[in-house]
């Protein structure tokens, strides 16, 4: 059985449908940020701070490798930023069906405005930032096999999207 593979911007649901995902179709549930924090010991914010972006990025990379080279069956919740390297999601790839989560910026304010562990957010105008991300990154999450637009729609609608999908491609 293939992985299913959440990629999408900060606050489009990811570990939330994700959660709602695995346990539905019964299989387990693995985040790539859970990973990093449980094998360096670190929180996502004190790498950032005390290492840099760079060497999360490799950490991330790392991660990415070792997570998708399993047997399949695994929902993988990843970090908003995974579609920065392209190797990353050509991994994930090779043995996963590619969902992204898509969100307005609006949206993403919303869902994002009371959260302190995103270091990238930890701005004074987080709006323009969320902006200017997206935009940088857009082209790379529409690269993904299935889009779903998660405006409006609670964390169960969003899973039960991608089941949808799953059940129709599997
Ligand atoms: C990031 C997203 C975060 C986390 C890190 C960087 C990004 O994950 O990996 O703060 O670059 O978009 P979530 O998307 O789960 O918030």
């Amino acid at each position: 059985m293939k992985n299913i593979v959440l990629i999408g911007f900060m606050g489009t649901g990811k570990t939330t449908a994700g959660k709602i995902l695995a346990k539905e179709l019964g299989m387990k549930l693995v985040d790539v940020d859970e990973e990093i924090e449980s094998e360096t010991g670190m929180t996502i914010c004190d790498i950032f701070k005390e290492h840099g972006e760079p060497s999360f990025r490799d950490k991330e990379t790392e991660m990415a490798k070792k997570i998708s080279s399993g047997g399949g069956g695994l929902v993988i919740s990843t970090g908003g930023g995974i579609v920065l390297r392209e190797e990353n999601i050509a991994c994930l790839r090779q043995n996963g069906l590619i969902v992204c989560l898509m969100a307005t910026p609006e949206t993403i304010l919303q869902r994002t405005k009371d959260s302190t562990d995103r270091p990238l957010l930890k701005v004074e105008n987080p709006y323009e930032k969320i902006k200017e991300l997206l935009n940088q990154r857009d082209v790379r999450y529409r690269n993904s096999d299935i889009t779903i637009e998660t405006d409006g729609k609670s964390p169960m609608m969003i899973a039960h999207e991608i089941i949808e999908h799953w059940k129709a491609v599997r």
